[in-house]
């Protein structure tokens, strides 16, 4: 593994993503790399759809060693590289390319252990036992569901706008745990321990109309969406009471960290960074 040693440049990373400009993912890294004196620079790459597989294999050529993948190419990473982690290949989409010397593209997703880092270690989320409620059934959920399946839930529901998607879903990963796909209108009580929202309905500024008795008290409310302010999510969460709401910030910052990992060998210590971000949110 390189530690930038060629001719004292630094290694070079970035983050691959269509739209790219308001990626906080240079200022984690940067934070990364001062704190565990690595050499290297990380840079954000804007690659439409239609060129990714070209320039993403460009940028490796001309000496990029890793690369972020982020929307819309996670899925057309996964087809891009040589080598998947089995975690990639469950989720058949990959947050994460490596370069090492040996001409061998390795395609990680840390997408899902960085959710599990940031409600255990974090925010101290005990999984075990619990009734999970999974909002979504695009690339995002495809990401989590496998790191969340190993946590010994009593059960974890996806809920979907296309009811069929979600049920496909369960289907693809019913042998790692308890896990049913369903439509919003489907839903029902108790209320849940914890809701992840991993549609992108946030993003588009609606939240869709949910079934009432879903949310206690207790309930924890997540979104992986981040963001300044609040979300459609957060806002129909704080609505309803929830016992703790909160958004993806933590995850980003620890999905970064187990990319970083993997690039560097080293494990960087994420809350310095979270303390930061935190001015920003
Ligand atoms: P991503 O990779 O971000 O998950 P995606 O694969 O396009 O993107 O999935 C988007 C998810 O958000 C899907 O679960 C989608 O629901 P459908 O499968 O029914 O399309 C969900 N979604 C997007 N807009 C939504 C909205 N306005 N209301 C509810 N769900 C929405």
């Amino acid at each position: 593994m390189s530690t930038g040693t060629h001719a004292g440049l630094p290694d070079q990373y970035g983050v691959a993503g269509h739209p790219i400009a308001h990626s906080w993912s240079p200022f984690i890294h940067g934070m990364f790399a001062k704190a565990t004196a690595q050499n290297l620079v990380y840079r954000l790459f804007d690659i439409p759809p239609a060129e990714f597989r070209r320039e993403t294999l460009r940028l490796i050529t001309s000496g990029v060693r890793g690369l972020n993948v982020t929307l819309p190419h996670k899925q057309a990473a996964a087809e891009l590289v040589n080598e998947l982690t089995p975690r990639a290949a469950r989720a058949q989409a990959v947050n994460t390319i490596a370069y090492f010397d040996d001409a061998e593209l390795l395609g990680d997703n840390t997408d899902g252990i960085g959710l599990i880092t940031d409600l255990v270690q974090n925010l101290e989320l005990e999984l075990a036992n619990k009734r999970i409620l999974v909002l979504g059934a695009g690339g995002a959920v495809r990401g989590v569901l496998g790191p969340l399946l190993e946590r010994d839930l009593q059960q974890l529901v996806i809920a979907n706008r296309t009811p069929l998607r979600a049920r496909r879903l369960a289907a693809d990963f019913a042998d790692l745990g308890p896990v049913v796909g369903c439509g919003f209108d489907d839903l029902e009580g108790p209320p849940f321990d914890l809701i992840v929202n991993g549609t992108s309905a946030s993003l588009q500024g609606e939240m869709p109309a949910m079934p009432s008795g879903l949310v206690s008290e207790k309930t924890v409310c997540y979104d992986m969406a981040y963001g300044r302010g609040h979300t459609p999510f957060t806002l129909w969460a704080q609505g309803l009471q929830a016992g703790y709401t909160t958004k993806g910030w933590g995850m980003l910052v620890e999905q970064a960290a187990a990319s970083f990992a993997l690039w560097r060998g080293i494990r960087p210590d994420t809350r310095a960074v979270l303390a930061a971000l935190a001015e920003h949110r």
